[in-house]
């Protein structure tokens, strides 16, 4: 029987506010979109419930607004059965909120994202949440929440000697030596350019971001390249796993399911080129459904899949 691990978030929460079209207005236009879909998101959110369906405990420390969403937010959190102790309502500004564009033919998306409340995910916050984050086997975060937190909650694991596992998203400059401590740092292609200026279109190109990681003092550096599945790379070496072939219709959100499934299948102790694989088929199945949180598969659904495919 696997351990269950403690998977602590503290990130982003939002509301995915997704429309499905095939061509998009220019300046000045108006179009009809095929479909529109409403739903619970936010990186750090979608992570925190792709590590619970996976298995694992769950704490996420994170900020709302006192409007139409916050409440419902943090009701979704319990009903998940994420502990929910350490996501605030705060007053006078708007929850997160994130316009989303799918294109129909390919289930690719683009993403705006309007932070509200995650602004106020402030080191003090952290400290707030700080006995709760001691018992956490794993600390979860991403750059939806000030850089500032993050990489004072990078200090905080390191210094408690609980693994950390940084998805820098959205892409945005880092600086190096606020990173160094991380356990692990998974950016997808867009988020591995913004932070090192090389273009990823190709396995050869992740492998120079990665170098370029390593050389900056990163330990162990992931870069998920979607249908290309993932470049794991470390001072011992690199090694491209590819990825499940699936149908997709919303890419919406795999990265998260990515970085939530991979935090537990490493805490239940598995190697972490398996994990890696588990992560690449968790994520790749959750592009088959609509949504983010909600094309989220559980843990006996996931495991079927992996008896199938594995
Ligand atoms: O990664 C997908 C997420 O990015 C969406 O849920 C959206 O809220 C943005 O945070």
């Amino acid at each position: 029987m696997a351990k269950t691990s403690h998977v602590a978030v503290v990130g982003s929460a939002n509301i995915d506010l997704t429309t499905f079209n095939d061509r998009w207005p220019r300046g000045g236009e108006t179009i009809f979109g095929e479909r529109f879909d409403i739903g619970f998101g936010g990186k750090g959110a979608n992570q925190a419930v792709a590590a619970k369906l996976c298995g694992a405990d769950v704490s996420m420390v994170a900020c709302v607004g006192n409007d139409l969403f916050g409440p419902s937010t943090v009701e979704n959190f319990k009903a998940q059965g994420i502990n929910a102790e350490h996501v605030k309502i705060v007053e006078g500004v708007s929850s997160g909120v994130a316009p989303i564009f799918v294109d129909t033919a390919s289930g690719q998306n683009r993403i705006l994202v309007v932070p509200g409340a995650n602004n106020k995910v402030l080191p003090a916050t952290v400290d707030a949440a700080a006995d709760r984050l001691k018992t956490a086997d794993c600390i979860v975060l991403q750059f939806e929440i000030p850089l500032e937190t993050v990489y004072y909650t990078i200090r905080f694991a390191h210094e408690n000697g609980i693994r950390c596992i940084l998805n820098p998203a959205p892409g945005q400059p880092v600086d190096m030596s606020q990173v160094a401590n991380l356990d692990y740092f998974v950016p997808n292609e867009t988020e591995a350019e913004a932070v090192t200026g090389i273009a990823v279109g190709s396995v050869d190109d992740a492998k120079r971001c990665a170098e370029k990681l390593l050389g900056a003092g990163i330990k162990r550096v992931i870069i998920t390249l979607g249908s290309m599945g993932s470049l794991l790379a470390g001072a011992d070496g690199m090694e491209h796993v590819p990825a499940f072939e699936v149908e997709a219709v919303d890419t919406t959100g795999a990265g998260d399911a990515f970085i939530g499934s991979f935090s537990v299948f490493l805490g239940e102790g598995l190697e972490e080129k398996d994990a890696v694989r588990r992560a690449n088929l968790y994520a790749g199945l959750s592009t088959t459904g609509v949504g983010t949180q909600k094309s989220f598969l559980d843990r006996a659904a996931f495991d079927a899949a992996w008896a199938e495919r594995g």
